[in-house]
């Protein structure tokens, strides 16, 4: 018996390990060994920080498949679930990001209207006038300036705060717990200390909005819970995520997305240059594609048998989704590692697929069009105030990007 686990352990032990950095390769690029994995074929088994071996899914086709698939859970309390690090204790509050159906529906459901497409573009006005009050400010203040700090970061942050009816004058509290959230090399109780701080802080908020409701997206969820639908605690929890998940993201497409221009200053003159809208669309969709910063894959376990790509996952076994390297796919996208800001074939999967499709990708959208149309136009000359070796990169972040990107102009 402890000869079979032993080589079982062995065999485990050959494995590649996930994740894998990009750090050996282009910092835009997904990890040279995930292009290798992708060539060598559809899916492959991989060593897990806990010494789990997960399968690899490597090609577009398999990884929407999968995604929509109703026979993969996305619930992390499930054993096998593929966990990028220690679980939650049983109890430990969870957000619907990493539950199924039909509860993960009640709940996203409760919070969707506010990201409706129609509600999303009513934003825009707002947005524009964000973007233009922090370039102002940075215009006025001395060169060379951090972008992250000055413009990437507050900018999603204002946009969430005001959606939410969170003050923004609290973000330096809620910023740097969810940097440990988001952060992989932060250990398993910096985590969870930091999810409990974001929890009670907004489980305070909610009790302010119950006693007087706003105009917002949490005094909304007021009703609810007056109602009994969820608790105080589930809408405290459900705030958790879109505070975290609605700045971190976009604040590094922002900034990596300038510093990928910068490094192909033919497109950067391109999107500098023109008035026409559906040119920044596409660039949007183009640089999602491109740098698709959940570089940590969709995690999910299979819940049933499940025949893919000539393999059988077993019922019990951990999937791992790499969108990154799916956005690459050379089966999909012509010259898929060259960035074109005028390609038409806008099928990333940067927003994932399924039902845990991203549920803020109008606002993202939106964000990021009002940036790269108005950053470039009204600071022609923004440069990098450093080589690119000097760049910090998030290595080690759950979102890619970069810690800071001084400019000048
Ligand atoms: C460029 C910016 C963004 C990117 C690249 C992004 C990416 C993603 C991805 C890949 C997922 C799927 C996770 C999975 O399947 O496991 C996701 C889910 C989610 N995102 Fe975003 N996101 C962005 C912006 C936002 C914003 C602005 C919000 C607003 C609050 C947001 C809220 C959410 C939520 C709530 C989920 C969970 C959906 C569910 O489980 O049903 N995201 N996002």
């Amino acid at each position: 018996m402890s000869g079979a686990v032993g080589t079982a352990d062995a065999e485990a032990a050959e494995l590649p390990e996930y994740p894998m950095t990009r750090a050996s390769g282009c910092p835009f690029d997904p990890p040279p060994e995930l292009k290798a994995a992708q060539r060598e074929g559809p899916l492959r088994r991989v060593r897990l920080w806990d010494g789990s071996t997960p399968w690899l899914v490597t090609r577009y086709a398999d990884q929407r498949a999968l995604l929509a698939d109703s026979r993969i859970s996305a619930d992390v309390m499930r054993p096998g679930y593929p966990s990028p690090s220690e679980v939650p204790k049983e109890g430990s509050p969870i957000s619907f990001i990493l539950m199924d159906d039909p509860e993960h529906g009640r709940l996203r459901r409760m919070v969707t209207p506010p990201f409706s497409v129609k509600r999303v573009e009513a934003l825009r006005p707002a947005i524009q006038r964000i973007a233009d009050d922090l370039i102002d400010t940075m215009l006025a203040g001395s060169k060379p300036a951090d972008l992250v700090d000055a413009f990437a970061l507050p900018l999603p942050s204002l946009v969430i705060c005001e959606l939410l009816g969170v003050p923004y004058a609290d973000h330096d509290f809620f910023q740097e717990n969810s940097k440990q959230v988001i952060n992989r090399d932060t250990t398993p109780e910096q985590k969870q200390n930091a999810l409990v701080e974001l929890g009670r802080y907004l489980y305070e908020l909610m009790g302010r909005k119950l006693e007087e409701p706003g105009d917002d997206l949490l005094s909304e969820l007021t009703g609810r819970i007056n109602n009994g639908e969820i608790t105080q605690a589930d809408a405290a929890q459900m705030g958790v995520l879109l505070l975290i998940a609605g700045h971190e993201t976009t604040a590094n497409m922002i900034a990596l997305g300038t510093l990928a221009l910068f490094e192909h200053p033919e497109q950067f003159a391109l999107l500098r240059d023109s008035d026409d809208p559906e040119l920044t669309a596409s660039a949007v969709e183009e640089l999602l594609r491109y740098l698709h910063i959940t570089h940590n894959g969709r995690r999910r376990v299979a819940i049933e048998d499940i025949e893919i790509a000539g393999e059988t996952i077993r019922a019990g076994e951990g999937v791992i989704i790499p969108n990154d390297i799916g956005n690459r796919d050379p089966e999909v996208f012509d010259d898929p590692d060259s960035l074109d800001v005028r390609r038409g074939d806008h099928r990333h999967l940067a927003f994932g697929f399924g039902v845990h499709q991203c549920l803020g990708q109008q606002l993202a959208r939106v964000e990021l069009q009002v940036v790269y149309n108005t950053l470039y136009k009204r600071i022609p000359t923004l440069q990098p105030a450093t080589s690119l070796e000097n760049i910090p990169f998030k290595h080690d972040g759950s979102v890619y990007g970069v810690y800071e990107l001084p400019v000048t102009w």
